[in-house]
């Protein structure tokens, strides 16, 4: 037998983690999902999940891996008996979903990086004031209901994928290492630096209320969809719930604290996430713009606006653009990569034909995304609302219930005995966690079976 490679460095393992996770999750989605969640009440709600759910599931995940050495497939079969293949197989089936529109959404920031270089965004927002007069919208939403569908989408769809495909075939993981090392600073920087810019814009203190203080009654009133959207997005932004730390865990040649690697790649996660949000919501405020309601082009109105305004902005853009399209890849080797490694492991296909044959399907799932944004909801809400939360359910299921012997002993590798703590945990993830995702399941399944025959069901008649 081949011996099983291992991470070259002792920080590979916490940079591929922190590059997978960080990535569309936190600078694109976040925002607009916020939005959606009314601000401060889904702000509040996803952190707690993120801290009493999104923890210990990332713990599960870690241990199974490191434990079993082995693609989530094969890990699960190993762990659980053959049935769980099928399990195993939601997992693949996940990574196929999310890379799909996954890749449309890159494409997006590629082609706005690109804007960048032909000079400032103020003067190519005034090429869309007649249209944005017409349609009562900002020039900025003009623009990005040109740019998200049709060609420019397609084709920068493309690249991408050529790109997530190209690197996964090769099997490049140094290069991973070194675009993360520099990317999560560079972003951090960035970040920082336009929240310091936003909060001089006039008008932007609504921002910080509308992002910063919940309101009790709201959080009440709505946690039936505040929940299964808080879910969602902790498991999407965190990679977890299909087997990418598991993967990546597996890789482990040498004890090391898993607890404190999750909370370093918690802490990175979360932090450039709650920063994204300082610096759209105060934005959005000043330029007097609804969050919630630009849905998947909250980002890109928002961003544009702000780097029209400034004197050599569309350097900033370029770079605030171009950053977030190298993040977007790092996580989407990752999905690629569990798809992969499935394939060469379980049907003993080569990898460059495995990653490519992969990729041309994900690739064309896709395609229609370029076509029209509802089947980008279609596939997200699919993805974000059922499928992560199931998988996280089913590893929480399989180590809390019926292997919980090995979890405890293996988190205890590379920390030492952990006393009652370890009890604290497997009795967390078997009943309180257990419970609050086969909850926030079924308000995910409701919701979107509300979408499929209200939302797409409309959309279907308008258009076929
Ligand atoms: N976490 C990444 C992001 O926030 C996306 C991602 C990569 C992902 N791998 C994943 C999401 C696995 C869910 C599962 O952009």
């Amino acid at each position: 037998m081949v011996e099983r490679e291992t991470w070259a460095t002792r920080t590979g393992f916490i940079l591929a983690a922190v590059g997978s996770a960080v990535g569309l999750g936190n600078i694109w989605r976040f925002p607009f999902v916020t939005g959606e969640g009314g601000g401060a009440a889904f702000l509040l709600i996803y952190l707690l999940f993120v801290a009493l759910v999104g923890f210990p599931a990332i713990l599960v995940e870690f241990v199974v891996g490191r434990k079993t050495e082995r693609n989530p497939v094969g890990a699960l079969i190993e762990l659980g008996g053959d049935a769980w293949k099928y399990v195993g197989g939601v997992f693949v089936l996940t990574g196929f979903v999310i890379l799909s529109f996954y890749s449309v959404v890159a494409g997006w920031f590629i082609r706005y990086f690109l804007e960048g270089f032909r000079g400032s965004y103020a003067t190519h927002l005034e090429g869309y004031e007649a249209a944005a007069a017409e349609a009562g919208v900002s020039t900025a939403e003009v623009m990005f209901g040109e740019l998200s569908t049709g060609l420019d989408a397609f084709f920068f769809h493309t690249i991408f994928m050529l790109l997530t495909i190209g690197i996964v075939a090769l099997g490049i993981r140094r290069g991973i290492e070194l675009a993360v090392k520099t990317m999560v600073p560079a972003i951090i920087v960035l970040l920082v630096g336009l929240a310091i810019w936003a909060f001089t814009l006039p008008g932007s203190g609504a921002g910080y209320d509308y992002y910063l203080s919940p309101e009790f009654g709201v959080i009440v009133d709505n946690w039936q969809t505040l929940l299964p959207a808080a879910a969602g997005q902790a498991f999407f932004t965190l990679s977890l719930g299909m087997g990418v730390m598991i993967t990546y865990a597996s890789y482990l040649g040498e004890d090391r604290n898993l607890a404190t690697d999750g909370v370093t790649i918690i802490g990175f996660d979360t932090g450039i996430a709650f920063l994204t949000g300082l610096v759209v919501f105060p934005i959005f405020f000043a330029a007097d713009i609804t969050p919630g309601e630009g849905g998947a082009g909250e980002i890109f109105v928002s961003m544009t606006s702000a780097f029209a305004d400034v004197t050599g902005g569309h350097i900033i853009g370029l770079v605030f653009f171009g950053i977030v399209a190298i993040a977007a890849l790092s996580s989407a080797i990752s999905l690629l990569e569990v798809v992969t490694a499935y394939v060469i492991d379980e049907k003993g296909v080569e990898r460059w034909k495995a990653a490519l044959g992969m990729g041309g399907i994900i690739y064309l799932l896709g395609v229609p995304v370029t076509y029209d944004l509802v089947f980008l909801d279609l596939l997200d809400g699919f993805a974000d609302g059922i499928l992560l939360v199931f998988g996280a359910l089913m590893l929480v299921l399989l180590v809390g219930w019926i292997t919980p012997k090995f979890a405890v002993q293996e988190l205890e590798k590379g920390i030492g005995d952990l006393g009652g703590l370890g009890t604290a945990w497997i009795w967390a993830i078997r009943v309180p966690i257990l419970v609050v995702l086969v909850v926030s399941l079924y308000l995910g399944v409701v919701e979107y079976v509300e979408f499929l025959t209200e939302d797409f069901a409309d959309w279907i008649d308008a258009n076929l």
